[in-house]
């Protein structure tokens, strides 16, 4: 049998910045290792997606990535679906490397960020192209929106995150259509956010100032509107388990809240005990 064409992009967590980059303001994310797998298997016939959930934004996104005919899709990704790492973007990368790979050809960053927006666009309408270029590039990524967008490489932060889930998808495009149902009357907070992750940006290795930052951005999202009662909750929980400081990442309204800690356990141990499934995420390396 001929051996299946693979493509794999990790997620991404936004340490600062979602929703501010839709305005132009610069945004702070790192790749996963966690992510989602493409497999492709030569058939006879339709093109169609083998694994659950096929939902109809996936089976949209496969057509516009792939040949019509002859193909047999598999899915399996690590990241939760909807829950602000990245699992959509991850698919759109994923997908286009995996075609290449179908096609004998290895794709530059810049021609895989550039393809899977086209596919991001299917999942929520009008992405900034932060979480493409993540999932495309890898690493640690200061991103400004833009044709083309700017993209900073920057030394991932030496840092240990616990990210809880909220057990609650967001809705990136409902969400994204709320705050900007909400413009030009939160434009101060978009401001201060814009700030904010320049403060981020200078503190990235200085966990004790990163934390208390990290905090007010959460503050400043829920101001914008998409936080709920549930990731302020997780947040409070992480203050109290030692974390220097906790926000939602990503668009909100459900999906994860990270925290920056210094000793994972505390926090690890009260999610265990109130059912918050809750991941050990090492940055820049560190143990
Ligand atoms: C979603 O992961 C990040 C948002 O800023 C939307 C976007 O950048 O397209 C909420």
């Amino acid at each position: 049998m001929t051996e299946p064409a693979v493509g794999f992009a990790g997620g991404k967590l936004i340490l600062t910045g979602e929703h501010a980059v839709v305005y132009g303001f610069p945004a702070i994310a790192v790749g996963l290792d966690l992510g989602t797998t493409v497999r492709l298997e030569p058939v006879d016939g339709e093109t169609h997606v083998a694994s659950e959930p096929a939902d109809d934004r996936l089976l949209a996104a496969v057509r516009a990535a792939l040949p019509a005919e002859g193909l047999c899709v598999r899915v399996s990704s690590d990241l939760p679906i909807g829950c602000g790492m990245g699992s959509s973007a991850a698919l759109s990368v994923a997908l286009v490397r995996a075609h290449a790979a179908l096609e004998g050809r290895a794709l530059t960053p810049d021609r895989e960020f550039t393809r899977s927006l086209e596919l991001e666009k299917v999942f929520h309408g009008t992405p900034s192209g932060l979480d493409n270029t993540v999932a495309a590039y890898g690493g640690a990524i200061r991103f400004e929106r833009g044709d083309p967008p700017k993209i900073r490489h920057l030394t991932p932060p030496s840092c240990t995150l616990v990210v809880l889930e909220s057990g609650e998808a967001g809705d990136t495009a409902a969400l994204v259509a709320g705050v900007r149902s909400r413009h030009p009357g939160n434009q101060p907070t978009l401001d201060a956010i814009g700030a904010l992750t320049a403060e981020i940006e200078a503190k990235l290795d200085d966990p004790a100032s990163l934390g208390p930052l990290l905090t007010r951005n959460h503050r400043l999202l829920a101001e914008l509107g998409v936080s709920n009662a549930r990731l302020d909750e997780l947040v409070e929980l992480a203050l109290a388990h030692g974390a220097l400081g906790a926000k939602l990442s990503g668009a909100g309204g459900g999906g994860v809240v990270l925290a920056l800690v210094e000793d994972p356990q505390p926090l690890l141990d009260a999610a265990a005990a109130r059912r918050i499934p809750a991941h050990l995420v090492t940055l820049g390396g560190r143990a």
